[in-house]
């Protein structure tokens, strides 16, 4: 569909679902009128009320173009928020300079890599490291920005987490950031101490930004994340090198709302408000105000994590006898080895009228021609963001699959 530079654009893994399963009808009538599709990651439970309320109590300021810089209750609030959730003094933040509203995450993830790609690296292209899967977000902001997209595989020896002692040193003195999820999707693997630590000795090594995508940090069971920033002050007592991503469309079901934020140094922080008031969209005055009042509270957030707990417990229940189950630390999602994820998307799709993402669709081939090279090829990854009853039909059909086989 593109030419030239965004050739090499990634697909989105939803369309070459839709493509592979295209031709697929499910055998039973029962089947096909009933589809379910744990697919996307999107939560269906409602968006709490009180954030519509105070969009509308705030409508009069629809009509004002938005500061680029957000409002300084909307930065105040969510310094207090990272303070409060991250065990870091609130004085160790100047919210005016270091935090910057966005449309959602997706957007800032994109428009970040444009002022750090301005310039060769050592002579060569700058390179972007990406987990390998990835969020088809990064691959296409790195080829969007001129740089070299290089894949990181991650897998369940580094706690399917970007192995980053694999990256050769040449590309290392070319490398101007690295994308790291954590929780991470696919995988909902979580960044230990130790695994945060080496990332930022490499970016310290090799000069080069940490782009924390930390978007389901506020889903988990009892313990919470470990975020970049905290494991960053603990370390240096600042946040250098660091960009971390937030949003409200998972901790608060408000994936509509397009309310984010990135939290990160004055001289980092800086050229991103610069480049994104040329050309990227502003979050309204009346969605800041909401998202002011949803990062000041915690209850509605507690009463989402209850009800994932609930469909874990599900999950655990009728899948927990698959080899290799977990419940991951942190978001939504089952990622489950099942031998070749494409062939039982396609069987389950066929027998059961149920659609799961085949993990090798949201990552590369580490060796070209060899699909099982891909980290994500022996996964399906399944979102388990319906409501009890709808997951358990759906999980229940899933077992059935994988007892019946492909
Ligand atoms: C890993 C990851 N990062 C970022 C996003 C973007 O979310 P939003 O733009 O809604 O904040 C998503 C959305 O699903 C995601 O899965």
């Amino acid at each position: 569909m593109f030419s030239g530079r965004l050739a090499s654009f990634p697909s989105s893994a939803f369309q070459r679902l839709n493509r592979v399963l295209g031709d697929i009808t499910p055998e039973s009538f029962a089947y096909a009128n009933a589809p379910v599709a744990l697919t996307i990651g999107e939560p269906q439970d409602p968006t709490p009320a009180f954030i519509a309320d105070i969009v509308n109590d705030n409508r009069a300021l629809f009509a004002k173009y938005p500061p680029v810089a957000g409002t300084a209750s909307f930065r105040a609030a969510v310094a207090r928020w990272l303070a409060r959730r991250f065990s870091v003094p609130l004085s160790a933040f100047d919210a005016d300079t270091q935090i910057l509203p966005l449309n959602g995450s997706r957007e800032g993830l994109f428009h970040a890599l444009f002022p750090l790609c301005q310039n060769d690296r050592n002579g060569g292209k700058p390179v972007v490291l990406i987990p390998n899967p990835y969020y088809v977000t990064y691959p296409a902001a790195a080829v969007a920005a001129g740089a070299e997209p290089y894949y990181v595989p991650s897998r369940a020896e580094t706690g399917f987490l970007p192995d980053f002692n694999s990256v050769p040193e040449a590309i290392l003195k070319r490398t101007v950031a690295a994308f790291f999820c954590s929780p991470s999707n696919p995988e909902g693997g979580c960044a230990t101490r130790e695994q945060w630590r080496r990332v930022f000795e490499l970016a310290d090594l090799y000069d080069f930004t940490v782009l924390a995508d930390e978007c389901y940090c506020e889903i988990y069971d009892d313990e919470p994340p470990l975020g970049s920033l905290q494991v960053r002050y603990e370390t240096t007592g600042g946040f250098e090198r660091l960009l971390s991503f937030h949003s409200l469309s998972k901790r608060s079901n408000a994936p509509g709302l397009r309310s984010g934020f990135v939290f990160g140094p004055k001289n980092l922080i800086g050229p991103m408000t610069l480049f994104r008031n040329t050309c990227a969209p502003q979050v309204p005055i009346p969605v800041m105000e909401a998202s002011a009042a949803a990062w000041s509270d915690e209850a509605h957030v507690e009463a989402m994590r209850a009800v994932y707990r609930e469909r874990f417990a599900i999950a655990r229940r009728l899948l927990g006898n698959q080899k290799g189950f977990r419940v991951p630390k942190g978001s939504f999602y089952i990622w489950l080895d099942v031998g070749d994820g494409e062939a039982f998307a396609k069987t389950l799709w066929r027998k059961a009228g149920v659609r799961v993402l085949p993990g090798a669709f949201m990552g590369l081939e580490q060796i070209p021609g060899n699909p099982a090279s891909n980290p994500g090829h022996a996964y399906v990854r399944i979102a388990l963001v319906h409501d009890s009853l709808t997951i358990e039909a759906a999980l229940e059909r899933v077992a059935e699959t994988l007892k019946s086989g492909t």
